[in-house]
């Protein structure tokens, strides 16, 4: 008898582009994984506008993994081209398996065929950014062959406070 974890890997995932009928799916799935605790910098949030604006910029490289017609999985990414730089980038913006379907190969999957379209459209390097505390997510780009490891400073300042009036300051 085969268990529920074997039926799993029996399925045959297909990856594809992503299609306008997807969007909401996707859009359901990205926000069971990336909750406030997965990333608290606020630079970056999963949102509709996110899945239209790089579906509507680069449908090429918004991929999906389905298999009986469940979308599994999915890779939103886009090229970037510097000025004065000869190089062009590929950005993989947000890969995400479901919750609970994860380690099963599908992100693999999506990170090679995103690949290969990027190096079909003249990508000579690609970018991710992730979480520093995201080990699983480090593990995986690792694993693909990611390396120089750059760190990233954010700091706050808070508008909402009232300055303090330094002794002897009048107020305005
Ligand atoms: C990162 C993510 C996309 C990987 O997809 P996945 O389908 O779970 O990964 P795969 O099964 O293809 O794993 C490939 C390799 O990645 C590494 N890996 C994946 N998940 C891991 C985990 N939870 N812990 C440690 N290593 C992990 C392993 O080296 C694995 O190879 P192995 O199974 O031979 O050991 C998925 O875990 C996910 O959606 N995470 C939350 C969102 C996220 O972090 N996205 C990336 C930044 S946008």
């Amino acid at each position: 008898m085969i268990n529920e974890m074997d039926a799993e890997k029996e399925r045959v995932v297909r990856i594809r582009e992503m299609t306008i009928d997807d969007l909401s799916e996707v859009f359901h799935i990205g926000e069971e994984i990336f909750t406030s605790e997965y990333s608290p910098v606020l630079y970056r949030s999963w949102d509709e506008y996110e899945i239209t604006t790089l579906f509507n910029s680069d449908s090429e490289l918004c991929l999906v993994a389905e298999a009986d017609e469940e979308i599994l999985g999915f890779a939103l990414g886009t090229t970037v081209e510097k000025q004065h730089s000869a190089w062009k980038y590929g950005y993989l913006v947000w890969l995400g398996v479901r919750r609970g379907l994860q380690k099963g190969g599908t992100g693999e999957r999506l990170f090679r065929e995103l690949k290969r379209r990027m190096v079909d459209q003249g990508v000579r390097m690609m970018i991710i950014d992730t979480d520093a505390d995201n080990q699983a997510g480090i593990r995986f780009f690792k694993k693909q062959g990611f390396g120089n490891i750059q760190q990233h400073v954010y700091m706050t300042l808070n508008l909402s406070r009232r300055p303090r009036r330094r002794k002897g300051e009048r107020p305005e």
